[in-house]
């Protein structure tokens, strides 16, 4: 019984150790005849079936790998758009995954493939939360904005000057998308182009303009400048463009004294209960915003108001002047809450006009009450708020 079973097992063992010998052998055989392949340029190896079945064996051992990418390119199997996607949303190193978008990019059917990659669901700007659903496609999509970016041909482009266009994308995928644009000049030039026309998200402004103003290209500077023009610091004084703000770090006890003191932030935000409520509360802002997004929050605070937020001013029939946020309205009155923090309770018989101001109630210019150092540590400070 004993012997039997061993050898039964060892027969097995054989089978399988033949098998594998076997399919060794075959992938080497296969690897062979795709490299001849490979060096004979002009040779019709269509009609040769037992050739066939060797590349496409070849490619499918290679699916997800680094070299599918280089073979896919030569041997243009059907299912290429597809497993070129897989690599770009793989944990393959980017240089792999910047050559599948190009490759991506020029067959049929990849364009609209990536399109699809970048594309999230609509963010909601009144929400306070982003969706926590589709983070990892927010995430994802910036991911295929940044590999694009690198690329520089006019699918790219096209792609990347769709997703900057639409405002219902989030800001982390324009952004990435901004920056990827401007790494060219052909890019730089799509991103003046929407600027001029105003199809540019007014929110990217102040990053797309920092980035334009490192252009080798001097008229591409210039244009810039006056269209997308950079906050200075009081007294003139230049300010890092907000890529290179992000980057740096700060200190956290510092941006809180500012944030609660000079930079009167706590007059009209919350933080763990210290504060007052006119804007939205940012106990865990840190988990909600880049630090691209918080550099743009405060240099250009009318560049993406929330809609929750927007900023009324009522003209009442005493002449009265009052500019605030609406927290409520009935058929009988509207409340505004202003910059103070009192909440107005007008009659609506009292109100002789009320329009939405195009501008924040966050006034601009506040980094003129600190330095560039003061606002890379309220940034510190916002990053450190997160989710408990
Ligand atoms: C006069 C009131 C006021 C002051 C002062 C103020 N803010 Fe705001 N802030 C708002 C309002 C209102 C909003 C929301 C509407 C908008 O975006 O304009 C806002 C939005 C923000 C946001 C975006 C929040 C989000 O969820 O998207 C950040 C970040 C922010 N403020 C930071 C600051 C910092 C930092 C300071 C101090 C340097 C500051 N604010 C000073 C009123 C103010």
């Amino acid at each position: 019984m004993n012997v039997r079973l061993n050898s039964s097992l060892l027969a097995c063992l054989l089978v399988c150790t033949v098998a594998a010998a076997d399919d060794a052998l075959r992938a080497r055989n296969d690897a062979i005849i795709v490299r001849a392949i490979e060096r004979m340029p002009g040779y019709d190896y269509s009609q040769d079936k037992h050739v066939l079945d060797a590349i496409n064996r070849h490619l499918s051992r290679s699916v997800g790998s680094a070299d599918y990418v280089a073979l896919a390119k030569r041997f243009r199997p059907e299912d290429m758009p597809e497993r070129l996607a897989e690599i770009i949303s793989s944990g393959l190193n980017d240089s792999v995954k910047v050559e599948a978008a190009d490759v991506l990019c020029g067959v049929e059917g990849g364009p609209q493939l990536l399109a699809e990659m970048l594309e999230c669901e609509p963010v909601d700007p009144a929400a306070q939360d982003p969706s926590l659903e589709d983070l990892p496609a927010q995430h994802r999509a910036a991911q295929v904005a940044g590999l694009l970016g690198n690329l520089g041909n006019e699918t790219a482009r096209e792609l990347l000057g769709k997703v900057v266009r639409d405002e219902t994308q989030p800001f982390k995928v324009r952004s990435r998308a901004i920056s990827g644009l401007a790494k060219n000049g052909q890019g730089q030039n799509l991103i003046l182009q929407l600027a001029r026309s105003g199809n540019l998200v007014p929110d990217t402004r102040l990053l797309a303009g920092g980035l334009l103003a490192r252009s080798n290209n001097e008229k591409i500077r210039q244009r810039a400048a006056e269209l997308l023009p950079q906050p200075q610091l009081k007294d003139q004084k230049p300010l890092a463009p907000i890529d290179e703000l992000a980057a740096m770090r700060g200190d956290i006890t510092n941006g809180q004294m500012l944030f609660r003191g000079v930079a009167t932030c706590a007059n009209c935000h919350l933080v763990d209960k210290f504060g007052k409520e006119v804007g939205p509360d940012l106990s865990e802002i840190g988990s909600k915003l880049s630090r691209e997004a918080m550099y743009t929050s405060i240099l250009d605070p009318s560049a993406g108001i929330s809609h929750n937020y927007e900023n009324y001013v009522v003209l009442t029939d005493s002449g009265q002047v009052i500019t605030g946020v609406k927290v409520s309205e009935t058929p009988t009155e509207v409340v505004i809450r202003t910059a103070e923090a009192i909440d107005r309770r007008i009659p609506q018989a009292e109100i002789e006009e009320i329009k939405k101001s195009e501008k924040s109630i966050m006034p601009e210019n506040l980094h003129h009450t600190f330095d560039q150092k003061g606002l890379v540590d309220i940034v510190e400070y916002m990053a450190s708020l997160t989710k408990k």
